[in-house]
């Protein structure tokens, strides 16, 4: 393990910057926050963290709208602030990622509002994709692309005199042009971006959109069959396109110019681990996130499938799997795995599923927690653009950004300083359930049961299996004989030392036959029975000379 690049098996906590930890009580988390808490992320067992965007920004997509990419938003801290979280971190020995937003900037950024004060057809207004409407008057967006949150994909400009102008694209919010990255401009901007990043040290970048780079010159409609959001089938106008990769073949040469090992990791969404492989080429990304794995449902035939499929492709290209069951995105897997005490089962098994497979992991904020999807925020308080973009008719993301309880019996739990008695201001920036009480890192640090020690237990043993060597062969598939019961079970051994069972069903399942003899356990999702066989819902790990 030692000479092998800490990318290729990391498990990587995300931290979401405004709802991780808040230091100076005004609602929103910040770097100093982050700081203050790394004794928690070291201790959890992870190798590194990454940190949603920190950049100025007006907010409108929860920084995912830049305004500058070489700064710290005043709400989140200072450079100064940046560069003591990364010395911090080193020192624990977690390896530092930072979110890289090439898309689109904000409208707010210097480059935007130049492209709006100048003239069609002039060097500005080249940065992004300006064009002429369709229609009479060009009152007609050019063409028929929705934006991923709701709506036509084009908004207008308006002259001075109140008429109307050319449009640009925007594929998320009207406060996020997209960039053209035909222009030779934005590449040498981004080249610099990330040389400005990894000259502060950082050890990676975590790619926004990496699959929505490139667009198709010409603009045509949408064809029959293809979507706006979701994954991209072959030959769509602005997801997943060839050109993209050009784009990322020459950020690598940036990262291989440095004498440490530096790693991305691309949000692509696309349709098959096929075509993420191909941004995996080896001079093109390290790793990308595997939401093949994410979106399977609770279902052994299922997982087994997307597992197989991923490692099988990225082999092919000699990349690591990159495995992840949430993030700031997609509704927490306790409650997408049923919620309650059976999610709470399931994402218990889940872990040491995701845990034990070959390559890197997530771990996004809050799942070593086991917290759920809080689904019943008020109106009032939603700020994910999803929620207004579609009337209302999408909840948005809220739900899964809700600020982490640390400890106490009541909001904010720890999150930042308790608000004064009555006070309007410094409350958490999304409020937290008061059943949360019972969920607090303080709390569940020292019960043996929670989610919390699960994850502890599992990140510090599958180090020093990784070390011991036990648990870095690939994975092989144990046979589960057959009938319904057996359908449901999951069972692969690493190596010669160690292997993984998950009983995905409700019912008691056998040990497989093959690993009766002289295995051992070394970790449990849940109880295990005197009779050997192993709960519904529940992983079990294994170790032994002779698996
Ligand atoms: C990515 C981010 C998401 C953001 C979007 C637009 O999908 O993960 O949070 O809204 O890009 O930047």
């Amino acid at each position: 393990m030692a000479d092998t690049p800490w990318w290729r098996h990391a498990v990587i906590y995300q931290v979401y910057v405004r709802s991780f930890a808040d230091s100076d009580g005004d609602g929103m988390g910040d770097l100093p926050g982050v700081r203050s808490r790394l004794g928690y992320i070291a201790d959890l067992g992870v190798d590194a963290i990454w940190l949603n965007p920190f950049y100025p920004s007006p907010q409108a997509d929860a920084g995912y709208d830049v305004a500058d990419y070489r700064d710290v938003e005043p709400t989140f801290g200072t450079l100064a602030d940046f560069d003591a979280l990364v010395d911090g971190a080193h020192r624990l020995g977690l390896r530092v990622i930072v979110d890289l937003v090439p898309n689109h900037t904000s409208d707010e950024h210097p480059w935007f509002r130049a492209a709006l004060a100048a003239a069609p057809g002039s060097a500005e207004r080249a940065r992004y994709l300006f064009r002429e409407g369709r229609g009479p008057g060009c009152d007609l967006p050019p063409n028929d692309w929705q934006s991923v949150f709701g709506g036509p994909a084009w908004a207008r400009v308006f002259e001075p005199d109140g008429s109307g102008g050319q449009w640009f694209l925007h594929l998320f919010a009207p406060e996020q042009p997209d960039l053209d990255w035909t222009n030779d401009e934005v590449r040498a901007e981004f080249e610099s971006i990330l040389r400005f990043w990894l000259d502060r040290g950082v050890d990676g970048f975590r790619i926004d959109v990496a699959h929505g780079l490139a667009k198709d010159p010409d603009m045509p409609d949408i064809v029959a069959g293809q979507q706006t959001s979701g994954p991209a089938r072959a030959g769509h106008p602005h997801w997943d396109r060839d050109e993209v990769h050009e784009v990322f073949r020459q950020w690598r040469r940036v990262t291989d110019s440095y004498d440490r090992d530096v790693a991305f990791v691309a949000e692509a969404w696309v349709e098959t681990p096929a075509q993420l492989a191909r941004y995996l080429r080896p001079d093109e990304l390290h790793t990308a996130f595997n939401f093949e794995f994410l979106l399977a449902p609770w279902d052994a035939a299922g997982l087994r499938a997307a597992i197989d499929s991923s490692i099988q492709a990225l082999a092919e290209v000699g990349a690591p799997p990159t495995w992840v069951l949430s993030n700031h995105d997609v509704v927490r897997h306790v409650t997408r795995y049923g919620g309650g005490d059976l999610g709470l089962r399931r994402a218990r098994a889940a872990a040491l599923l995701m845990l034990a497979l070959p390559g890197g992991a997530y771990v996004y904020q809050g799942e070593e927690l086991g917290l759920p999807q809080v689904i019943d925020l008020p109106d009032d308080v939603l700020q994910d653009p999803t929620f207004f973009r579609t009337g209302g008719v999408e909840r948005g993301r809220d739900g899964c950004r809700v600020p982490l309880p640390w400890s106490g019996e009541e909001p904010p739990f720890g999150f930042g300083p308790s608000p004064a008695p009555g006070a309007t201001v410094g409350h958490p920036w999304l409020p937290q359930p008061a059943e949360w009480a019972g969920l607090t890192a303080a709390r569940q640090a020292t019960a043996p049961d929670s989610m919390l020690t699960l994850y502890r237990q599992a990140l510090r043993l599958r180090r020093s299996l990784a070390e011991e060597g036990a648990m870095t062969g690939p994975l092989e598939w144990i046979d589960v004989g057959s009938g319904p019961i057996a359908g449901d079970v999951l069972a692969f051994r690493r190596g010669t030392g160690f292997a993984c069972v998950v009983n995905l069903g409700e019912e008691p399942a056998d040990t497989p036959a093959d690993l009766a003899l002289g295995a051992r356990v070394l970790l449990a999702s849940g109880d295990v029975g005197d009779d050997g066989r192993i709960q519904g819902s529940t992983a079990i790990w294994y170790g032994s000379d002779r698996l």
